[in-house]
C-alpha cells in the first residue's frame, strides 16, 4: 500500500467550500485503486490565523508543511480582515518561494456543455508552463528623486539554469501529449533577456527531435489565444507571460472557477503544491454555489504529478460527464450546488 502525505490548506473563503469535497474524490479514488491512500494533515493557516496568532502561519509552519509529499492548497486572502498583500506574501508566495516550486503548470481545454466567451471554441486543449521564480517578477531595482523627476527601474532575471529547467519541463510534457511546444517570446522588443530566452529555447530543442517547435510574440500569441487556441499543445512562458496568458487560459474555458495550477518543485527538496488558480471569492462565499472543478481538476494534476495517470484521466472524464449531462455552477451556465456538482463527480467515480 502506497501512502500519500498531504498537507491540506483550505486558507480562506470559498477555499473552505471546495477543498472538502475534493478530499472524499481523492478518497474514493484510492479506494477504487485499491493500492494508494491518502493521509491527510489539516492546517488552520489563513487570515483567521493571523487575526489570532500575528501570522499566516504558525512559526514552524513551512517545517511542518516540508513533512509531506505535497501541499493541497484552497485559496488565500481576505481583505476584510487582513490586506491582501500580507496574507498573499505571508502564505502562498511563501510557500512557493521557500519550497522552490520553480514551475507553474496551468492547463486550458474546451469542455463540452459549458459557456465560454469564444463563440467557436473549438477544440482547444493546452499547457502552459510558466517560469515561476525569476523574470520580469524580480526585485531587482529601486526608485529614486521626487516628484517630476522620480524614476523607477525595474531589472527582469533570466538564469540559464531556470531558463533551461522550465523549457526541459515543457519538452517533456509535450513528448507525452501534442509534441510541440511553442515558445512565449518578444525578441523584437526586449533587447537581451529575451534573444537570450530565444537562444535557450534552440538549444533545448535540439535534445527533443521529435517534438516541433514555433515562437511566437506574446502579444500575438495572446490574440491567438482568442482567436485560434486549437493550434497550441505546450507553451513555454516567463513568469509574466505566463501570468498573463493563463488568465486569458482560464478566460477562455468559460470561468476561473474551473482553472487548476500546480507549483513544481523539481529537486526533490520540498513538496510541491496544487491549488486552483482562483482566490477566495468573497462575492459568492457562504451561499453553496462556489465551482468545486477547479479545486478538484487540481486534484487531478497531482494524482498525475505522482505517477498515478490513470486514476486522473478517470478523474477528468467523471468532471466532463459531469458537464456533458448539464450539472455545473452559475459562473458557467447551470444551476447546481458546489455540493451537487461535486457528489455528480464523485458517483461517476467507480
Ligand atoms: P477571485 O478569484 O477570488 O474572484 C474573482 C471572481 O471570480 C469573483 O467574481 C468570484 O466570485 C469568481 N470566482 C472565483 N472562484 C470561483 C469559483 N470557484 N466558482 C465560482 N466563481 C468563482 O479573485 P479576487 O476577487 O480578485 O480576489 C479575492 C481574494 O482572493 C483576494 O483576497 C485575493 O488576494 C485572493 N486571491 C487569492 C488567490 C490564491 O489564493 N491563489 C488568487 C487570486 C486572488
Ligand atoms: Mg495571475
Amino acid at each position: 500500500m502506497k501512502t500519500i502525505k498531504l498537507a491540506v490548506i483550505p486558507g480562506d473563503g470559498i477555499g473552505h467550500e471546495v477543498v472538502p469535497g475534493a478530499l472524499g474524490i481523492l478518497e474514493r479514488l484510492g479506494e477504487i485503486h485499491g493500492g494508494l491512500k491518502f493521509e491527510f494533515e489539516h492546517f488552520d493557516y489563513g487570515c483567521d490565523h493571523y487575526l489570532q496568532h500575528g501570522d499566516m502561519m504558525a512559526p514552524d509552519g513551512l517545517e511542518r508543511l516540508s513533512q509531506n509529499d505535497a501541499v493541497f492548497l484552497g485559496a488565500v486572502g481576505d481583505a476584510n480582515k487582513v490586506p491582501d498583500h500580507i496574507s498573499l506574501w505571508g502564505l502562498l508566495i511563501k510557500i512557493r518561494r521557500e519550497f522552490q516550486q520553480e514551475i507553474n503548470v496551468r492547463p486550458a481545454k474546451v469542455f463540452e456543455g459549458i459557456r465560454s466567451p469564444l463563440a467557436n471554441p473549438k477544440d482547444f486543449d493546452l499547457m502552459v508552463v510558466r517560469e515561476n521564480s525569476e523574470g520580469e517578477y524580480s526585485s531587482v531595482g529601486g526608485r529614486m528623486f521626487h516628484e517630476e523627476h522620480e524614476i523607477a527601474i525595474q531589472s527582469s532575471v533570466f538564469s540559464k539554469r531556470a531558463t533551461s529547467q522550465a523549457m526541459h519541463y515543457a519538452f517533456d510534457l509535450a513528448a507525452s501529449r501534442g509534441k510541440m511546444v511553442t515558445s512565449a517570446t518578444k525578441s523584437n522588443g526586449i533587447y537581451h533577456a529575451m534573444p537570450f530566452w530565444d537562444d535557450v529555447f534552440k538549444e533545448i530543442s535540439s535534445d527533443y527531435p521529435d517534438v516541433s517547435t514555433t515562437s511566437e510574440h506574446i502579444d500575438a500569441l495572446s490574440a491567438s489565444f482568442v482567436t485560434r487556441p486549437e493550434r497550441y499543445d505546450v507553451i513555454v512562458a516567463s513568469n509574466l507571460f505566463g501570468d498573463i496568458l493563463t488568465d486569458i487560459g482560464a478566460a477562455i474555458m468559460g470561468s476561473i472557477g474551473i482553472a487548476p495550477s500546480a507549483n513544481l518543485n523539481l529537486n526533490g527538496k520540498y513538496p510541491s503544491m496544487f491549488e486552483p488558480v482562483h482566490g477566495s471569492a468573497p462575492d459568492i462565499v457562504g451561499k453553496g454555489i462556489a465551482n468545486p472543478v477547479g479545486q478538484i481538476w487540481t486534484a487531478k494534476m497531482m494524482l498525475d504529478h505522482f505517477g498515478y495517470t490513470e486514476l486522473g484521466s478517470k478523474l477528468l472524464q467523471a468532471i466532463e460527464d459531469t458537464f456533458r449531462e448539464g450539472i455545473m455552477t452559475s459562473d458557467i451556465g447551470g444551476s447546481a450546488s458546489t455540493h451537487e456538482v461535486t457528489t455528480s463527480i464523485l458517483d461517476k467515480l467507480q
